[in-house]
């Protein structure tokens, strides 16, 4: 390279004369009071991303405004809302699971012991017979609370013959039922049957 080639490479005033030519064919026709503005335009990528977002908010609209196809925000909250909601009554009635001693309560229980024909096998009085234990006395052979009850209501005891009635009542009926069957503590039926497990506390 020449010396004088090279001086002309680095000449400064050329660059920068250069700069004001590419700026000049940049400047757009309009003035305001000397201040001017450039035609430059957005990055390649910006105007992919701008068109992307179009494009998205097109196909949005179609699918969830024109047909429908999916839940609307409002909705998707409902949902949301619903859904935590059964959740929390789940977690309270986990908490609050406590004998009823209300008479309708256990008048219901009473109905269900006899519609379910738990008699058949706990007798009429619950004082049992040769199949179920006596359910009057304070032995236990599961426990004697309520929570005890109802998980034995609820997923039976396959192996010795007792059902489980998850599938034919309800959580509230199993409550009842067990409620009731609680209700019958220390009645001392006639023809009660042994005591068969724990003493109660
Ligand atoms: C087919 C006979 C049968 C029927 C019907 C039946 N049970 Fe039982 N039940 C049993 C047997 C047997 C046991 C003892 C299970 C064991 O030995 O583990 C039992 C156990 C129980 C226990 C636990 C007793 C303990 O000592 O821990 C309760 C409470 C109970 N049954 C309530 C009921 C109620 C309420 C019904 C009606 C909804 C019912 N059962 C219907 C046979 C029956």
């Amino acid at each position: 390279m020449s010396q004088e080639e090279n001086n002309k490479e680095l000449d400064p005033t050329k660059v920068v004369s250069e700069i004001k030519e590419e700026e000049n064919s940049l400047l757009l026709p309009h003035d305001f009071d000397g201040i001017k503005e450039l035609d430059n335009p957005a990055p390649r990528w910006l105007m992919y991303l701008l068109y992307f977002t179009i494009f998205f908010s097109a196909v949005y609209w179609v699918h969830y405004i024109t047909f429908k196809q999916g839940p609307s925000q409002a909705e998707e909250y409902e949902m949301e809302m619903a859904a935590a909601k059964a959740n929390l009554q789940q977690q309270e009635n986990v908490v609050e699971i406590a004998a009823l001693t209300d008479e309708a309560s256990l008048a219901e229980g009473k109905k269900i012991y006899s519609e379910k024909a738990c008699y058949s096998c706990h007798g009429q009085l619950g004082e049992g017979n040769a199949v179920g234990p006596n359910l009057t006395d304070a032995y236990w052979i599961h426990g004697g609370d309520i929570k005890a009850l109802i998980e034995v209501l609820t997923n039976g005891v396959p192996a010795k013959g007792m059902a489980p009635f998850k599938d034919q009542l309800t959580a509230q009926q199993i409550q009842q039922v067990a409620s009731y069957v609680l209700s019958l503590q220390g009645t001392n039926p006639p023809n009660a049957k042994a005591p068969q497990g724990e003493k109660a506390m």
